[in-house]
């Protein structure tokens, strides 16, 4: 089931509500956030000065591609720029970048009980092992956000595509699970979480030929030779996870090994094919794009970053990912964004 902003008549859960903490209040932990606390929950974010100047002044308000619509006042929102002292979470959800999720995790270590479940969403395949170490007495588990969350403006959130929330398995998340389904977005529990991070990483590879084009989401998979550059880097990503016995597990409308394939068709069969893959709002764009725009760090060592390290241990190349990481490590605010044909001689493709 897709998640969705809950609309304010929708019943909540029975029981005590959760204690929630949100580890990194932006797109996808307010977002995450929000939707919790409209079902009920106690939700505190933890974030910093420019989001909480945002929430504080703004409020939250939530919207998604089906219409639905969540408005949370700023004065009902428990905002931190810090952990707070003395807090007893029954949850923590991490949502901060895969780079910060050590130290985020360090000083969630530092004020929480032993013990803590932290569920860790960020893209990537390491970043729960990372926070882990980083928190050896929380337990901290792998998460997945399918979904993309954009922001529209201060406050402003908007779900621009489908997925289902899915996190490690763990007896301690089995009482909130019924909050995450009264908040639009049902949490499926996977005892080996490996499969989904790596389905969903071949999307993502998605995220710097997104970021490049200076696209919106939809526009870009529209768009052949960016489709090109896309089934490139899914291939050669592919390929060695074949050898390396993963088998990444499917989160989109296509199969994973149909992905490739699907994105080399023409436009008008690829609009077919990847009908449901394509249910992506015009507002919809990769985060790896507000970085770029932003001058922020991007993730690109934790995704395209991901696939070098692989080949790295199966003595292979992935010449492909490798250039478009050097592409981004070379981009500034200052560039112009790149069309598909460039990138595509830039990739070799
Ligand atoms: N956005 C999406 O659609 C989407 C979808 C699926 C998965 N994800 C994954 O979810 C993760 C979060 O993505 P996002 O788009 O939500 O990123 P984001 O908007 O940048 O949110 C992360 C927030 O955490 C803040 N932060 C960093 N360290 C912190 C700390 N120690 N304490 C408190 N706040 C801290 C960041 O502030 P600074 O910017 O100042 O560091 C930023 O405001 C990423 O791994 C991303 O790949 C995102």
């Amino acid at each position: 089931m897709a998640a969705r902003a809950p609309k304010s008549a929708e019943s909540p859960a029975s029981g005590t509500p959760p204690t929630v903490l949100v580890m990194g209040a932006g797109n996808i932990g307010s977002w995450l956030g929000g939707c919790l606390q409209a079902a009920g929950a106690r939700v505190h974010l933890v974030g910093r000065p420019r989001m909480l100047l945002a929430l504080g002044s703004h409020g939250l308000t939530l919207t998604d591609r089906d219409g639905g619509q969540v408005a949370l006042a700023a004065d009902r929102l428990q905002l931190h720029d810090a952990v707070p002292a003395g807090l007893r979470p029954d949850v923590v959800l991490l949502c901060v970048k895969h780079g910060a999720a050590a130290s985020a995790a360090a000083e969630l270590g530092a004020a929480l009980p032993p013990g803590t479940l932290v569920i860790a969403l960020q893209n990537g395949i390491q970043a729960a092992d990372l926070a882990q170490a980083a928190a050896p007495a929380l337990v901290v588990l792998r998460g997945m956000v399918p979904f993309n969350v954009a922001e529209l403006g201060p406050g402003r959130l908007h779900r621009g595509t489908d997925g289902q929330l899915a996190a490690q398995t763990h007896s301690g998340l089995l009482p909130w699970l019924p909050w995450f389904d009264a908040a639009g977005m049902p949490l499926a529990l996977h005892d080996d979480m490996l499969p989904l991070q790596w389905g969903k990483l071949l999307l993502n590879l998605n995220n710097a030929v997104n970021a490049l084009s200076g696209l919106p989401l939809r526009a870009q998979l529209l768009d052949d030779d960016l489709r090109q550059c896309t089934a490139g880097l899914v291939s050669e990503a592919l390929f060695l996870l074949r050898h390396a016995g993963i088998k990444p597990a499917r989160v989109s409308a296509v199969r994973p090994g149909m992905l490739p394939w699907a994105l080399r068709l023409p436009t008008p069969l690829f609009r077919l094919v990847a009908r449901r893959m394509l249910r992506i709002d015009d507002q919809a764009r990769s985060s790896m794009a507000d970085d770029l725009a932003r001058g922020r760090p991007t993730e690109i060592d934790a995704i395209q970053g991901e696939v070098l390290r692989l080949a790295g241990r199966l003595n292979q190349l992935a010449p492909c990912n490798a250039r478009m990481t050097q592409l981004v490590r070379s981009w500034s605010p200052r560039s112009q964004p790149i069309s598909g044909r460039s990138m595509r001689k830039f990739l070799n493709l």
